[in-house]
């Protein structure tokens, strides 16, 4: 099973970025502990991170002709805005994609509230921290059996 990870913009500042929201593990060592879940899950994962919407929708894109299973998306702040990545996983819509958030943005300000981007995936799940990204793993792993 693959499963592509993509994190928006400022996803590589945990562990700098209010830490207070985000925790103190930086981002390598979150990626170093998603793979290290994914091996021991026997899943092959790579864990993508751009500060660019295209881009971002590249990756999905790419999900899709590389055939990866899943997708595990934190599109950062563009969860609140970007209608072109909420249509780039509407336009994977085999690919089952889920929704992370590090922190619980229902608890924070208005505008976190609103997510363009997940009516296009299966689920949405914050306030777990980095955690968030293996239960994901799990549940797409439990969607694909
Ligand atoms: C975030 C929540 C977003 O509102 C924010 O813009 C981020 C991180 C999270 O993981 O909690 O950059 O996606």
């Amino acid at each position: 099973m693959k499963i592509m990870i993509v994190n928006g913009p400022n996803i590589n500042m945990t562990g700098i970025r209010e830490k207070g929201v985000y925790g103190k593990r930086t981002y390598d060592e979150i990626k170093e502990m998603i793979k290290e879940e994914a091996c021991k899950r026997n899943v092959e994962v790579e864990v993508l991170q751009s500060n660019h919407e295209g881009e971002i929708i590249d990756f999905i894109q790419r999900a899709y002709f590389e055939q990866f299973d899943g997708i595990i998306i934190n599109p950062g702040a563009y969860t609140h805005t970007s209608y072109a990545i909420h249509d780039a996983i509407k336009s994977v819509e085999c690919i089952p994609t889920i929704e992370v958030h590090l922190s619980n943005v229902h608890a924070r300000e208005e505008f976190r509230r609103i997510s363009k981007t997940a009516p296009a995936c299966v689920a949405q799940m914050c306030g777990l921290g980095e955690f968030g990204y293996v239960l994901a793993m799990d549940a797409l792993i439990q969607m694909k059996k």
